[in-house]
């Protein structure tokens, strides 16, 4: 045998994937193969490919024919804005992208080396799920991932692009990875797809409606990201990888500050209206103070009554979590919690400081969310900043109320930095709902001037609390600031936090509410 010919010929082999019919195929779709996903996601001629000759080794059902290089996953390493990074991209062109055992041992192979290396691991996911001919193999191959994927948490960054099928147990190892971006119309994920739902709930639904990228960016809290095709999500990956550590040992990239740190912003003034239970913008406020506006946002569709993401503050890294009053007056509910409990918490793996921006109403009342577990979903928010120990800064601007105080990065649990803007109330409710519960007796007894003695003793109660000033007698927030300068006093309350040192008591792990 001519070695060089041969191996010149499975290298030819393995590049065309399934052949090319099924790349046409692939590409009438709106998809890109396995390759050009790759080619387009790394920084151009950084890849190198690892495994790329590795066949199945599954001889029914006619798998003896049906043989490919590469087994239907590109596997290997590159770069992306220089920084290395591994990839897996299933290869949809080659048995329809299925899980088998050599397949799922290449995908292991990498997760391994990520680990041993502090690298992150990104996977294109493109497949109809186990191999069907290989039964328990590729099943039991599945569980190989799963478990790597649960080691690596907290670890090294892990990110799962939806850009196909994803369907059955195949969903659970993106859903343990940190991070899921979907493409629209190409991608679904479910457990079990409308034909199963069909026969088991007399449902009538389309793989779309069951598990598409809308779907699971606005109402099952699934995915973190929506992309319109390949290449966007791919440019989306590699945007959010510029604002993480390549592993649980390193601080995020630091970029070059070319946004004034002392750049005060008199809009925000006025940003605040005068009313309480007027709504405004806080997507405004964090874009005017953080550098250049830029904010990138994570779980954009889901649970908007909360806004989390990624912003730089003098070229440094920080995760924002802020309430939103223009939704539902950016009360906490169980979606509200569990976002950004699960956020605070990947921060907190990686080193990246958290920056609160609070007006909250308190916790959603109602007997949907209570049914539901409001009090173990909140508390999963509560525990998750209580359990933080990276630098946590906190700007209150307006409302500060009841539980939702304490639970959002107040001094109490271990808030390094709190500040209050002179719109600040934090008080245990609003006024008008603590008067009628302190003074009911004194309203009914009043009779016809009823309505006037109601409405003084709000003034009165909104006097006592309904400002910042009980809270910084007692030292609960370390200042009133203008809001004009709350950039600035970030980033020099940031400066003074890179050094911080802090840990909790030595443990196997805690036990979250979950
Ligand atoms: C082996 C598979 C396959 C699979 C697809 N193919 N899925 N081969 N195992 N799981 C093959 C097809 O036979 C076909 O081969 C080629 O891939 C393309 O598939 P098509 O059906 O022609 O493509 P399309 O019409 O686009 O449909 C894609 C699909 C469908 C929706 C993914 O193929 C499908 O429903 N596949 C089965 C999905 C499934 O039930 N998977 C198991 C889930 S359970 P040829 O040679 O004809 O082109 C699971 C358990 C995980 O994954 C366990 C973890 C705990």
């Amino acid at each position: 045998m001519d070695v060089r010919q041969r191996w010149e010929e499975l290298k030819q082999a393995a590049l065309l994937g399934g052949g090319p019919e099924r790349i046409k195929a692939q590409h009438a779709r709106g998809k890109l193969t396995a390759r050009e996903r790759i080619d387009l996601f790394l920084d151009p001629g950084s890849f190198t490919e690892i495994d790329m000759l590795v066949t199945h080794r599954c001889r029914d059902f006619g798998m003896d024919k049906k043989v490919y290089p590469g087994d239907g996953v590109v596997t290997g390493y590159g770069t992306v804005q220089g920084r290395h990074v591994y990839v897996f991209s299933q290869d949809f062109t080659v048995l329809g992208g299925s899980l088998s055992e050599t397949h799922a041992k290449k995908i292991c192979k990498i997760m391994d080396m990520a680990l041993k290396t502090g690298k992150p691991v990104i996977g294109l996911n493109d497949s109809g799920g186990a191999r069907i001919q290989e039964g328990v193999d590729s099943m039991g191959s599945y569980a190989d991932i799963f478990l790597r994927n649960t080691l690596a948490s907290g670890v090294v960054p892990q990110i799962s692009v939806i850009m196909g099928p994803c369907a059955g147990g195949a969903v659970y190892s993106p859903a343990i990875t940190d991070f899921i971006v979907m493409v629209e119309e190409t991608s679904y994920m479910f457990i079990t797809g409308p034909n199963v739902v069909k026969t088991v709930t007399h449902e009538t639904v389309t793989s779309e409606a069951l598990g598409g990228a809308e779907v699971h960016a606005s109402r099952s809290g699934v995915s973190h990201f929506t992309a319109k095709n390949d290449a966007e999500a791919i440019a989306l990956v590699r945007e959010l990888l510029s604002y993480l550590p390549l592993n649980n040992l390193e601080d995020p990239p630091r970029i070059p500050a070319t946004d004034d740190p002392d750049r005060e912003d008199t809009t925000l003034e006025s940003l605040v209206p005068d009313q309480p239970n007027k709504p405004y913008d806080m997507k405004e406020v964090v874009t005017r103070v953080v550098d250049h506006g830029r904010f990138f946002e994570v779980m954009p569709s889901f649970a908007t009554n909360i806004v989390v993401g990624y912003a730089r503050l003098d070229g440094r890294v920080v995760g924002i979590v802020a309430n939103q009053p223009a939704v539902l007056a950016g009360v906490l509910d169980i979606d509200a919690s569990v976002k950004a409990a699960r956020f605070v918490r990947f921060c907190d793996c990686f080193n990246i400081p958290i920056v609160v921006f609070e007006d909250v109403p308190g916790f959603m009342p109602g007997v949907a969310q209570e049914h539901g577990g409001i009090i173990r979903h909140g508390a999963k928010l509560l525990y998750a900043f209580c359990e933080s120990t990276v630098p946590k800064l906190t700007v209150i601007t307006r409302k500060a109320y009841g539980g939702a105080y304490d639970v959002l990065n107040s001094k109490h649990i271990r808030g390094d930095v709190n500040l209050a803007w002179p719109s600040a109330e934090i008080a245990v409710m609003g006024s008008k709902g603590a008067v009628e519960i302190i003074f009911r007796k004194e309203i009914d007894d009043a009779g016809p001037a009823r309505a006037q003695v109601e409405e003084r003793l709000v003034r009165e109660y909104q006097d006592r609390f309904g400002n910042p000033f009980s809270a910084a007698h007692r030292g609960y927030v370390d200042d009133i600031i203008h809001p004009r300068e709350t950039r600035p006093r970030l980033i020099r309350a940031l400066r003074l936090l890179e050094s911080k040192q802090d840990r909790n008591p030595p443990k196997k792990h805690g036990n979250i509410p979950l």
